[in-house]
């Protein structure tokens, strides 16, 4: 008999709708009914204790969507990955859930303050596979991608939202339990709605009604074979019913009105591993220079567009800019996409809006040798978890036995193989790939 489940709850005592963060508050300010709030929640509260253990966190004047307690934070096993709010409004959660982690023996992780990131409402694990499905694109950065997937150690796949009104992962996207899958395929992009069908096999994946989604009808609490949500149509309960599950529909009209409902209002505590999987990520990344009149001819802000508008994100690593009026500028920029394929029609992308982007790749990788045993030599490339490739002689290898925190050894026995080796691991002048002078890979990248 395996543990009952545990759920985090946030009394509502003081939600209410004083801002307006998401479409569905719009209109709304002050306009919840404080007894007809806390009657819902206290009914979800009631339906949630007959299937499993909850935990409750204060709630706290001046922060009335505390009692969205899915945006606490992304939690597997002892581990909890700390909210970073987008917006200022909510930012003051953060050390009221982190006490709450603290207290409670988990090992709280926090993003670099830059790197938004909202929690279990754009996070969620599979019910039926070891990986995770992150959302990104309203509240949660791109970024922060790649940090779940080291600092869990697990698959991470990265679904970018389009719709504003299903701002968070949790409004529109549903595992349950079993690998069974609901989700509002407008509110995703095409190459995310592809992504999800094949990881989920078509007698386990449930496109829902536009109905039944702005129902919050995805936004639903799975305990084992149950589901609560606020309400669906008869085809949707038809379907899970089919699946083996129970509907119970709890109205929370209320909490809709600041944007969410019965999944929202929850946050569960208990999380195992499905099965120990390697960390891995689709994201891949490259690094590109653009050159010419980025600022006069407004085409950095364009560059910039264009890559955030086509599902990827960027740091900009180098900006020269010409001082001239007749000077063009320069800039290096690291590109980060979802995929491989995400990142070559981003690419492509950058041409069309006029960017020139002289390849910066065409030199063979920078090798040094080991002087020391098991020490890599000064300025090594580092390994990450996106797979990478190296250059050497004029050609293109990808990186065998890819790992974060690794160097990467070039052999010639006489075929070139390039394979990744902890450092304790390097012996006596083998020959390391080292990272050059400035920044990430112009000297390693991810394959084509
Ligand atoms: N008003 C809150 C916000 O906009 C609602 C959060 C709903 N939470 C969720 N996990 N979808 O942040």
């Amino acid at each position: 008999m395996s543990a009952r489940n545990r759920y985090l709850m946030g009394p509502p005592d003081f939600f209410t709708v004083s801002y307006v963060i998401n479409p569905w508050m719009e209109g709304n300010i002050r306009r919840t009914a404080p007894d007809r709030a806390q009657a819902q929640w206290q009914r979800l509260h009631t339906l949630i204790q007959g299937y499993a253990d909850v935990e409750l966190v204060a709630a706290q004047p001046g922060l009335p969507d505390l009692p969205f307690v899915a945006n606490a934070g992304l939690i597997l096993e002892d581990k909890v990955i700390l909210s970073r709010f987008m917006h200022p409004e909510r930012q003051g959660e953060e050390p009221h859930f982190e006490d709450w982690f603290s207290a409670h023996n988990y090992t709280v992780y926090k993003l670099p303050p830059q790197i938004p990131f909202e929690g279990a409402g754009d996070a969620l694990l599979d019910r039926g596979n070891p990986w995770l499905w992150a959302g990104y694109g309203h509240r949660s950065a791109l970024d922060s991608h790649g940090l779940l997937a080291k600092w869990l150690e697990l698959e991470v796949l990265s679904l970018r939202l389009v719709d504003d009104r299903f701002y968070h992962l949790d409004t529109c996207f549903c595992p349950l339990q079993d690998g069974y899958l609901l989700y509002y395929p407008p509110a995703f992009d095409e190459l995310s709605c592809r992504l999800i069908q094949q990881r989920v096999p078509a007698d386990k994946l449930f496109a829902v009604s536009e109905k039944d989604a702005v129902n919050f009808a995805c936004n639903a609490v799975n305990i084992d074979k149950v589901v609560l949500l606020n309400r669906a149509t008869p085809q949707y309960v038809d379907r899970l019913q089919e699946w083996g599950f129970q509907v119970i529909q709890t109205e929370l009209t209320e909490f809709m009105k600041a944007g969410g409902a019965a999944k929202c209002l929850t946050l569960k505590l208990n999380e195992p591993r499905l099965v120990a999987a390697a960390p891995s990520i689709q994201m891949a990344q490259r690094q590109i220079q653009l050159e010419g009149h980025l600022l006069d001819a407004n085409l950095m802000s364009r560059v910039m567009d264009t890559i955030t508008s086509d599902g990827g994100s960027f740091e900009i690593l180098e900006f020269i800019a010409g001082p001239r009026p007749q000077d063009t500028s320069r800039a290096q920029m690291l590109v980060t996409a979802p995929s491989q394929d995400r990142l070559e029609q981003i690419l492509t992308a950058l041409i069309d809006v006029g960017a020139r982007l002289p390849a910066t790749e065409t030199r063979d990788a920078e090798l040094f040798p080991v002087l020391q045993k098991g020490v890599a030599p000064e300025d090594f490339y580092i390994t990450t978890i996106y797979r990478t490739e190296v250059r050497v002689k004029d050609q293109w290898y990808p990186v065998q036995g890819q790992r974060m925190d690794g160097a990467i050894v070039v052999t010639e026995t006489p075929e070139i193989q390039v394979q990744c080796c902890l450092l304790r691991d390097l012996d006596l002048d083998q020959q390391v790939v080292c990272a050059g002078p400035a920044h990430r890979p112009s000297l390693a990248r991810p394959p084509p």
